[in-house]
């Protein structure tokens, strides 16, 4: 197969990245987690105490502690500058301001920059919400992945707990909904459905079955 580019979009804990590692790892592609990228951001402005609304200076800090992803023996792993902040992007306190700081367009257009320049030599399986609508409008491979939000709440509930994250499952439940409606309403690069994208609800398949479906699909689309 040539090397394609995949681009899996959905709501949070839809299981995009587990899929996404997996199929990257099969494939031999880089695999790019553009909620990582955005976290990172967000965890960024957490520690230097940047306000989200002043996105210029958010801009800035960015620029003199660029993005990064380094491949290790733990999985990807997520840098801003030299600092490994692949933990620190999933604690609570950036989980929920992520979405809010998604939202900001100048962020937005920075980051879909960095996605396209990762992306453009293709051989990359990228996950996130907007990525086969704007970041690679033209990958050979569209995947929207959905699942109810209760098991979405679950899912992310058994990661959290094995990551030691205290976590309670009625709130999580509440803050995913919470970040779908944010995710899907917000006006620069909403949580749509490309129109050539190919919906795959995961309620109730484990991730095998997933993983299988989305490779039948990847067959059907480059033959
Ligand atoms: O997939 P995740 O939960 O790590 O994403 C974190 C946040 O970033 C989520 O609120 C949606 C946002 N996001 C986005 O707006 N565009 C992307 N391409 C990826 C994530």
């Amino acid at each position: 197969m040539k090397d394609i580019s995949i681009a899996i979009d959905g709501p949070a804990s839809s299981g995009k990245s587990t899929v996404a590692k997996i199929l990257a790892k099969d494939y031999g592609y880089i695999y790019i987690d553009t909620g990582a990228m955005y976290r990172a951001v967000t965890y960024l402005a957490l520690a230097k105490k940047i306000s989200v609304e002043t996105e210029e200076l958010l801009i800035q800090a960015i620029e003199k502690q660029p993005i990064s992803f380094q491949a290790s023996e733990n999985g990807q792993q997520v840098f801003v500058g030299d600092e490994n902040v692949t933990e620190a992007i999933r604690q609570n306190d950036v989980t929920n301001l992520v979405s809010t700081v998604a939202a900001k367009s100048l962020v937005r257009t920075a980051l879909v920059k960095l996605q396209q320049e990762f992306g453009k030599n293709g051989g990359v399986v990228m996950d996130g919400r907007d990525i086969g609508t704007v970041v690679l409008p033209k990958a050979e491979v569209k995947i929207f992945l959905v699942a109810s939000v209760e098991e979405r709440a679950e899912r992310r509930y058994k990661e959290n707990i094995a990551k030691k994250i205290p976590t309670d499952f009625e709130i999580l439940k509440e803050e995913i909904a919470r970040r779908d409606y944010l995710d899907s309403t917000r006006e620069i690069s909403p949580l749509v459905q490309a129109e050539d994208a190919v919906l795959l609800d995961t309620t109730g398949l484990n991730i095998e079955e997933v993983v299988g479906e989305i490779k039948k699909i990847i067959i059907e689309k480059t033959r």
